[in-house]
C-alpha cells in the first residue's frame, strides 16, 4: 500500500518508518503541507496520511477522490480542517488518532503555565548573564486558585488530574459529564459561571461551527479581572483580536498559547530568517505576560509512539475493512 504523507518532519518519517517494519505499507514522505497546490503529488497513491494544518478541503478531497484516493488518515486528534460533509458524498473515509497520550497535552499545558507565573524563561536567560535580581519575576501560588477546564474529555481528564494534585479548586464545563471528573472533586458549571469564577481558565474542546471563538469580547467581558487563559487545544476557539484587547486594558492577567488561529501560516516551520508578516501575531510576542510555543503539546516520545502505531493501524485496517469505529470521524448528514 503506497501511502502519502504530508507535512512530514524528520520526527514524523522516523517513527512512521519504524512501526511500519513488515507491514505492507510504503510511505513517501512530502515535506510540504497538502494544499490545492500540490495535492498533485498525491497521484498514483493508495492513500494520504495528514496532520493538523494540512488543507483538506472540498476541493482538496475532489481532486484525491479523481486519483482514485478513499481512505485520508490523520495523524493527529482534531478534524477541524477536513471538509467533513463532502469526504462523505465522495465516498471517503477519516480516520484519525482519537487519543494519544493525553498527559502530553495535559503536562504541556502546565509547563506553559507555570512558565507564565513564576518566569522561569525569563530568569533562565538572567541567570545565564550572571543577573540574579528578583525584580519582576514575582507569581502566585497554584495552591488554592480556582481553574476552570473547558472540555473534559481524555486531556481535559488529565489536566483535572493535575490541577487536582496542586490543590486547585476545580470547575468544569463540557456537554457530556465525566463521572472521573466528579469523583476528582471538580464540579461542573454553565460556562458564564465559570468564566467569572476562575483565575485560571484552560481549553480543551475540540474546534466546531459552535466552539469558534468561545473566547471572545462578551466572553472575556465575564471572566474575573486578571483571569490567565491557556489555550491548549486549538487556535479557532479564541478570538485573538479580542484577547488582544483584553491584555492591553489589564482585564486579562496573562494569556498561554500553543495553538493559534492562524497558526498554519507559522508553525512547525523556521521562519527565524523571514519577515513575519502576521502582524497580530506579532502584536501578541510583544506583551510580557504572553508565552507562546509552536503547537508542540503532542511532542512526546510516548505520543509520537502511539500516533504511529494507530496511523499504520488505521491504513491496515482500512484496507481489510475492519476500522476501529473510534478511530474513524462517523460524519452526520448535513
Ligand atoms: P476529546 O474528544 O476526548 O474531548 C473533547 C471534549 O470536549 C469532549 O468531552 C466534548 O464533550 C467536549 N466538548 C465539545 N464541545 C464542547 C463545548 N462547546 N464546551 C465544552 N466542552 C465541549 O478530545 P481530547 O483528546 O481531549 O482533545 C481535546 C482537543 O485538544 C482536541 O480537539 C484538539 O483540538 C486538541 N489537541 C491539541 C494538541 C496539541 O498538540 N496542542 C494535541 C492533541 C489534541
Amino acid at each position: 500500500m503506497k501511502v502519502a504523507v504530508f507535512s512530514a518532519k524528520s520526527y514524523d518519517q522516523w517513527f512512521l518508518q519504524k512501526h511500519a517494519i513488515d507491514t505492507a505499507i510504503e510511505f513517501t514522505f512530502f515535506e510540504t503541507a497538502l494544499s490545492p497546490e500540490t495535492v498533485a503529488l498525491a497521484d498514483g497513491f493508495d492513500a494520504v496520511n495528514c496532520f493538523v494544518n494540512d488543507n483538506l478541503s472540498k476541493a482538496v478531497l475532489k481532486t484525491l477522490k479523481s486519483f482514485g484516493i478513499l481512505h485520508i488518515s490523520l495523524r493527529c486528534a482534531g478534524f477541524n480542517n477536513v471538509a467533513l460533509q463532502q469526504a462523505a458524498k465522495l465516498g471517503q473515509t477519516i480516520t484519525r488518532v482519537p487519543a494519544y497520550a493525553p498527559e502530553s497535552v495535559a503536562e504541556h499545558t502546565l509547563a506553559l503555565l507555570l512558565t507564565l507565573n513564576r518566569k522561569t524563561h525569563k530568569a533562565y536567560n538572567r541567570v545565564k548573564e550572571n543577573n540574579f535580581s528578583l525584580q519582576g519575576l514575582l507569581g502566585f501560588n497554584l495552591s488554592g486558585k480556582t481553574v476552570g477546564i473547558i472540555g473534559t474529555g481524555k486531556i481535559g481528564q488529565a489536566v483535572v488530574r493535575i490541577f487536582a494534585g496542586f490543590g486547585c479548586k476545580l470547575l468544569c464545563h463540557d456537554p457530556i459529564q465525566s463521572e472521573i471528573v466528579l469523583q476528582s472533586g471538580a464540579r461542573y458549571e454553565p460556562l458564564q459561571s465559570l468564566l467569572s469564577a476562575c483565575d485560571i481558565i484552560s481549553l480543551h474542546c475540540p474546534l466546531t461551527p459552535e466552539t469558534q471563538h468561545l473566547i471572545n469580547d462578551s466572553a472575556i467581558e465575564k471572566m474575573k479581572p486578571g483571569a490567565i487563559l491557556i489555550n491548549t487545544s486549538r487556535g479557532g476557539l479564541v478570538d485573538t483580536k479580542a484577547v488582544i484587547g483584553a491584555l492591553k486594558s489589564k482585564k486579562l492577567g496573562g494569556l498561554a498559547l500553543d495553538v493559534y488561529e492562524m497558526e498554519s501560516e507559522l508553525f512547525f516551520n523556521d521562519l527565524s530568517g523571514e519577515i513575519i508578516q502576521d502582524d497580530v501575531f506579532q502584536r501578541l510576542l510583544t506583551f510580557p505576560n504572553v508565552v507562546i510555543t509552536g503547537h508542540q503539546g503532542f511532542f512526546t516520545e510516548e505520543a509520537l509512539t502511539e500516533i504511529a502505531t494507530t496511523t499504520i493501524n488505521n491504513l491496515l485496517d482500512f484496507n481489510s475493512g475492519t476500522i476501529k469505529p473510534e478511530n474513524q470521524i462517523a460524519i452526520a448528514p448535513d
